[in-house]
């Protein structure tokens, strides 16, 4: 659940001079559903409906949308912690899969009938997430997973199995991703990620959120990054973390925060300048990550040399030539795609980050687009066994230099994530 920018819009009127729009928020969001939504500490499923249940009854009552559906009613377990810490072990250090904003998140063991917690080994595999003390983060998240991920069901979507609210302790069961997330493959491994796969992820990534932009009452679900993506054992991508989405406004145009909370490079500008949030805001982190695996370097990576920090800023330019973009491609996939492939990335890329969230795609277009990449793709892979782009050998601009030479994702790869800061309170209007 990415809070990596986090400061109030009336703060950010300061730092961009564009107005603010605090406190005009007056849509349903994934926190403004009733505390008592998700109170239960029985096992019982959620009782009371939220509104987001009521908004999606409302447009499509268990109506199969786009191969996922909005179920007629949540169905989660409810944990209670002895269930969580028998089923990991008493959260065993050695059983943590990884850590994020929220807290830490452990490999625990269920069965797979019952959902009940079961000793390691036998049963199921499940990944438990539970909100550090410390975190930023809190209720309010927590609520807007189990709120969201507890009605939507997607191919796409990451599934929730249960929850448990107990005290302080506030956690989330979720189905076992045994590939991780699309980041720890693009920039924690020493070896490049075959492009065919990344390619496969982002079209599934694109159904997930087509999904939800596709509702009636539409799902912004404005943290979509490499990070949030997580990986099924066939590399099917499912979309994570649903603690900042929010139910998209029913009469107007756009939804206004009066916080801006994201992910530093993948945030859309307009959603930084004013707080303005749009289903095409999430187009924009998707032409970010986009980018991201075109090039296998990081949206954002303070690290890199002035101008270089945001790979929009730094590469936007290079995406409307189909000659120059060839030389931003990651040099450790050399030969896996034509130039074709790379010249009609450049351009569903493009699109998704024009500056104009009106000038942005669909993501059902993008979804298209990238089916047909994926298909003269493949058609490539069969008729040839030499590389399309044979060699990037020709010098590159001069602006790339000092190690990050778009290209040479190889420099980037296995470095740490780059800091985050601007982190507050998490709170959304
Ligand atoms: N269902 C899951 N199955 C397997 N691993 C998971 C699952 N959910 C999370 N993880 C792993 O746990 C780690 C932390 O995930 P988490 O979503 O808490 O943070 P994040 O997305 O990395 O960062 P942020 O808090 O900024 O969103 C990640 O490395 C992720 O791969
Ligand atoms: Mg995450």
């Amino acid at each position: 659940m990415g809070l990596c920018i986090s400061f109030p819009s009336s703060s950010s009127h300061s730092k961009t001079g564009l107005h603010s729009h605090a406190s005009t928020n007056n849509h349903s969001n994934g926190t403004e559903f009733s505390s008592s939504t998700v109170t239960a500490t029985t096992n019982s499923s959620v009782e009371r409906r939220s509104q987001f249940s009521e908004a999606a009854s409302e447009s499509a009552g268990g109506i199969m949308s786009y191969s996922g559906q909005i179920l007629p009613s949540p169905s989660l377990h409810v944990y209670s912690f002895l269930d969580l810490t028998t089923a990991t072990k008493n959260f065993k250090p050695d059983s943590m899969l990884g850590q994020g904003g929220f807290g830490k998140v452990y490999r625990g063991w269920i069965d797979a009938k019952t959902l009940a917690p079961s000793k390691a080994g036998s049963g199921m595999i499940v990944a438990v997430k539970r909100l550090n003390s410390e975190s930023v983060q809190g209720f309010a998240e927590w609520r807007s997973e189990v709120n969201f991920l507890g009605m939507l069901s997607h191919p796409n979507l990451v599934k929730l199995l249960g929850y448990c609210r107990e005290d302080k302790e506030l956690l989330l069961v979720y189905e076992f991703m045994p590939k991780g997330s699309l980041e720890n493959h693009l920039f924690r491994r020493s070896e490049p990620f075959p492009w065919d796969l990344r390619i496969k992820i982002v079209i599934g990534a694109a159904r997930g959120l087509a999904f939800l932009h596709g509702l009636q009452r539409e799902v912004i679900y404005r943290d979509f990054k490499a990070s949030n993506i997580l990986l099924d054992s066939n590399y099917d991508a499912r979309l994570s973390d649903f603690g900042l989405a929010k139910l998209g406004p029913s009469h107007e145009k756009s939804h206004v925060t009066t916080r801006i909370m994201g992910t530093y490079g993948y945030a859309a500008p307009e959603y930084m300048a004013t707080g303005h949030l749009y289903v095409k805001s999430d187009v924009y982190a998707f032409g970010v990550v986009l980018l991201e695996i075109m090039t296998g370097l990081r949206a954002h990576n303070p690290k890199r040399p002035n101008g270089q920090e945001s790979l929009v800023d730094w590469l936007r330019p290079e995406l409307s030539s189909k000659h120059k973009v060839k030389h931003i491609m990651d040099e450790g996939i050399k030969g896996q795609y034509s130039s074709k492939v790379a010249a009609e990335m450049g351009r569903i890329t493009f699109s998704c980050i024009q500056p104009d969230p009106k000038n942005r795609p669909h993501m059902t277009e993008v979804l298209d687009a990238l089916e047909h990449i994926q298909r003269i793709n493949v058609a490539q892979d069969r008729s040839s066994t030499k590389p399309a782009v044979a060699s990037s050998s020709q010098s590159s601009p001069s602006h790339y230099q000092y190690g990050y030479r778009a290209g040479g994702a190889g420099a980037e790869r296995r470095r740490a994530s780059p800091g985050r800061f601007g982190v507050g309170k998490a709170m959304v209007a």
